[in-house]
């Protein structure tokens, strides 16, 4: 496996030391990173942990019904056309379009594969997935080298379904997915510093592509290379962490780039304030951009709204979620009941023919998340 540690600037190095001192001021301010509230001897650790699996299985029947439901149309619709859903051998024609569907759907299948676990026929369809996936020399899309969010999607896809289905995997499997995931999470650093979403904040594409990063390195790190998910945690909290800065700004609770786009680009910052709450005790629940999101998300659903002109769409659907986002904010934030009602009206509500309506795997992208943080 290739090694990616590289030199960065002192700059980050410290910064990043100060914020762990200063958000844990109880812990040793060690320059390796807190690793916290998690189990490291084993996967899954992203989201969940071994420990957790009987309840979500317990919860998959009764209290998150209606998710399952969904996750489990999902998997069908899968399981019922491979030959539309998994991804291609051929390296030609899994790079000549555009392939974040890949990733996308990658997570709801695996999640339904940790509740249904006897379903063998699922299991087999998302290791045969992943092998496709891994067979791959790059997940870049030839037309469009100089943009990683479809390398990102794949990686933030199958770095989960790695997680989620590590137990399942043989050894060869295990060992040679851990090394896509470390090129590919590598490629993601070294680009981090010379493209746009290293320093352009709030696009829509840094969130997308700082998280795969994230997920990537909190594999590595929980496979022994330490240095590597170091250096490269250390680069993905760098940039998150002034972008939250900038949206303290951001008053009403409102993303530039509109609805359909702003729920893509909050489909990872949600995931990325997970995880860093989980993994290593930052807690940004209290941004007052969260407490006001709520009302971004509400207007989309009050009568006479249309859609939205914004930076990034005209669009007037949601793409990723946003009931996966609603229930963030419900359990995490506003902690009232209001984020799951909505997330219902807006099931209800969704148009699914025409124009504006998102493709499956983007509402199937969100599935996942969406049953853990019920
Ligand atoms: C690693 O990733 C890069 C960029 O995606 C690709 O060009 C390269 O072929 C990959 N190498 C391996 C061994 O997968
Ligand atoms: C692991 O699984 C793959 C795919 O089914 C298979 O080709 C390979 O031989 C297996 N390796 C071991 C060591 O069992
Ligand atoms: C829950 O909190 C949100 C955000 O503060 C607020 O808009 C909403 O009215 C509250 N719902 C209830 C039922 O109090």
């Amino acid at each position: 496996m290739r090694t990616y540690t590289r030199g960065a600037p002192t700059v980050f190095f410290l910064c990043l030391v100060c914020c762990i001192v200063s958000c844990k001021a109880d812990k040793n301010p060690n320059p390796v990173i807190p690793f916290l509230n998690a189990n490291y001897d084993s996967h899954p650790m992203l989201y969940f942990s071994n420990q957790d699996i009987e309840d979500l299985r317990l919860k998959a029947e009764s209290t998150h019904q209606h998710i399952t439901i969904r996750i489990t149309q999902a998997a069908h619709t899968m399981l019922a056309n491979p030959g539309e859903y998994l991804p291609p051998w051929d390296p030609e024609d899994f790079s000549a379009r555009w392939n974040e569907i890949y990733g996308n759907n990658l997570g709801a299948l695996a999640m339904f594969c940790i509740l249904f676990p006897e379903n063998t026929k699922a299991l087999d369809l998302a290791k045969e997935y992943m092998e496709r996936m891994a067979a791959q020399p790059s997940w870049l899309v030839k037309d469009a080298p100089w943009d990683e969010v479809p390398l990102a999607h794949s990686l933030v896809g199958f770095a989960t379904a790695y997680d989620f289905l590590y137990s399942y995997l043989n050894k060869t499997q295990q060992e040679k997915f851990l090394e896509v995931i470390a090129n590919a999470s590598g490629y993601m650093y070294e680009t981090s510093f010379r493209r746009g979403w290293g320093f352009q904040y709030l696009h829509n594409h840094q969130p997308t592509n700082c998280m795969a990063l994230l997920t990537g390195s909190l594999v590595l790190m929980n496979q022994g290379y330490l240095q590597e998910a170091y250096f490269w945690t250390k680069q993905v909290l760098t940039i998150m962490e002034k972008s939250l800065v900038i949206l303290r700004e951001v008053t009403d609770g409102s993303l530039y780039e509109g609805v359909a786009y702003g729920s893509y680009t909050s489909r990872s910052f949600f995931q990325y304030m997970f995880i860093v709450q989980r993994h290593f005790g930052i807690n940004h629940f209290n941004h007052p951009w969260l407490k006001q999101h709520f009302a971004f998300l509400y207007r989309t659903v009050l009568p006479g709204f249309q859609r939205t002109v914004a930076i990034a769409d005209s669009n007037y659907n949601w793409f990723y979620g946003p009931e996966s986002q609603l229930v963030f904010l419900d359990k995490f934030v506003m902690r009232n009941g209001s984020g799951n009602w909505l997330a219902e009206q807006i099931q209800r509500n969704r148009i699914m023919d025409g124009p504006g309506t998102p493709a499956k795997g983007q509402r199937w992208c969100t599935l996942h998340t969406e049953f853990l943080w019920s």
